[in-house]
């Protein structure tokens, strides 16, 4: 399964290329807003951290208007995926895009009809939330796995990449389902590390190397 980073923060991504683990970046209207620049200069400036896929979302609402906004993302960068919302709007210019060679990764998926949707419309990703799902009740990784065994039922190229990971159980989960990628919050990746027993057993090492050997 590929990791990508569901951020925008320039240190975040710094810090997880420095790891040599990030294959790609999402992003989304809310977390570049974060950041404070407009959305080209942040997509730039975040291409020149990771060499791989990188998500950048439409805000428009209309299919000629994503169509246009889409085409302006894409100029960013030869990494920069468009990314659309899974509406009437988004599918039809999720096509259009598409067959100008334009990678779409469509996103706010929470349903498997829905992804099937975004497949047919020759979709390169289709972002399903988990955690969003999750927090009303429902279960998101049956949704995970559903769109996977689908897309394999048919041979779509669209990957499932899983999106609103809210912990280390949701990246395992998404790779036993068979998740494409899992795009993850930095925090989230960097839990991945954490086992009391890394931490103790490295501690020992440590001490039973200096007691024989000095520091
Ligand atoms: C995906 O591309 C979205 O940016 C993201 O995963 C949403 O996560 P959230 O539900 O934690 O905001």
């Amino acid at each position: 399964m590929k990791f990508f980073l569901d951020t925008a923060n320039l240190e975040e991504l710094r810090k997880g290329a420095e790891w040599g683990i990030v294959d790609g970046v999402t992003t989304n209207p809310s977390l570049i807003a974060k950041e404070g620049k407009p959305i080209k200069e942040q997509i730039a400036a975040i291409c020149d951290i990771v060499d791989g896929p990188i998500s950048a979302e439409v805000v428009a609402v209309t299919a000629k208007d994503m169509i246009r906004e889409g085409r302006e993302l894409a100029k960013v960068h030869k990494n920069v995926v468009v990314k659309v919302p899974l509406i009437r709007d988004g599918i039809e210019a999720c096509s259009a895009l598409s067959k100008e060679g334009i990678r779409v990764n469509v996103t706010l998926c929470f349903s498997a009809g829905q992804a099937l949707l975004a497949a047919k419309a020759g979709a390169t990703y289709i972002s399903p939330f988990v955690g969003r799902l999750d927090d009303i009740g429902a279960n998101g990784m049956d949704l995970i796995r559903q769109i996977v065994a689908i897309y394999d039922n048919y041979d779509f190229e669209t990957q499932v990449l899983a999106a609103s990971l809210r912990g280390p159980a949701h990246v395992i989960e998404s790779a036993l389902a068979g998740a494409h990628v899992g795009t993850m919050p930095f925090k989230v990746m960097d839990m991945l590390f954490s086992h009391p027993l890394t931490d103790k057993g490295l501690e020992q090492f440590l001490k039973d190397h200096a007691k024989a050997f000095g520091n």
